[in-house]
């Protein structure tokens, strides 16, 4: 389906019924119901931390009012162009929620400075995907989002950070969310730019298409004719665990 190499890590599997010794078949029946009910309320309560840190980023930096929302609701759109299994597509909308985590590490008043950052400025939140994986090292999702939060900022032509890597050696995860974080922002207003319109951003994106993998930048454009919704979707709506359906 894609050249690249997903980095789904699902939970756990619930024991196989033969694995569990001395019991009945009802018995075993019961101990995988309550596994599954267990391994269910656990991915819930994950997701509602996810979305607490999303809500938490979001008001260190008053210009990015339900950006994640929008960046989770267009990466999945993409994602379902591109046709990822429902794993790969959870992985991809908490990693929308939680791409920017670093950005609490920066001070406020470089996120929300109007005008050019300065040289150090810049220096200081182009750290912010290295330090979201340092502050969630200690934390064990079951979703492998390590590598969209470090590489979400890395372009196909080599010209992003923070590791410069180009080509397929960005994970299709985090250019998913590259693409989707970089229309969001040029559409919303900023504290260094003014929002442009749904029109001009796409023409700025074809301008700039060498930034992402063709595959990503079909997708991205291909996903505007099957999108119908304005510029939020609801929290984790249809996502595994979430309870919708
Ligand atoms: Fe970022």
């Amino acid at each position: 389906m894609s050249r690249f190499a997903p980095h789904p890590r699902p939970l756990e599997p619930p024991a196989s019924p033969t694995r569990i010794p001395g019991r009945s078949p009802h018995q075993r029946s019961a101990v995988l119901r309550h596994s599954r009910s267990w391994a269910a309320h656990l991915e819930k309560a994950c997701l509602a931390v996810v979305w607490g840190f999303g809500e938490l980023m979001e008001s260190s930096d008053r210009y990015t009012f339900g950006h994640c929302e929008r960046v989770a609701a267009f990466a999945a759109d993409i994602a379902g162009v591109l046709g990822l299994e429902q794993l790969q597509l959870t992985t991809v909308r908490v990693g929308a929620y939680l791409h920017d985590l670093g950005k609490v590490r920066v001070p406020r008043e470089i996120l929300n400075k109007p005008g050019r950052l300065d040289p150090e400025e810049l220096e200081t939140i182009r750290k912010h995907p290295v330090w979201g994986v340092e502050l969630l090292a200690a934390v064990e999702l079951p979703w492998d989002i390590a590598p969209i939060i470090r590489w979400h900022h890395e372009r196909f032509d080599g010209t992003g950070y923070p590791d410069g890597l180009r080509g397929a050696e960005i994970p299709l995860n985090a250019q998913i969310i590259g693409i989707a974080d970089a229309y969001d922002a040029i559409t919303t207003t900023r504290s260094y730019r003014p929002a442009v319109s749904k029109r001009q951003a796409l023409e700025e994106m074809r301008r700039n298409r060498r930034h992402w993998h063709p595959d990503v930048y079909t997708a991205f454009v291909q996903s505007f004719t099957h999108r119908r919704h304005a510029h939020a979707s609801p929290r984790f709506d249809g996502m595994p665990g979430s309870g919708a359906a």
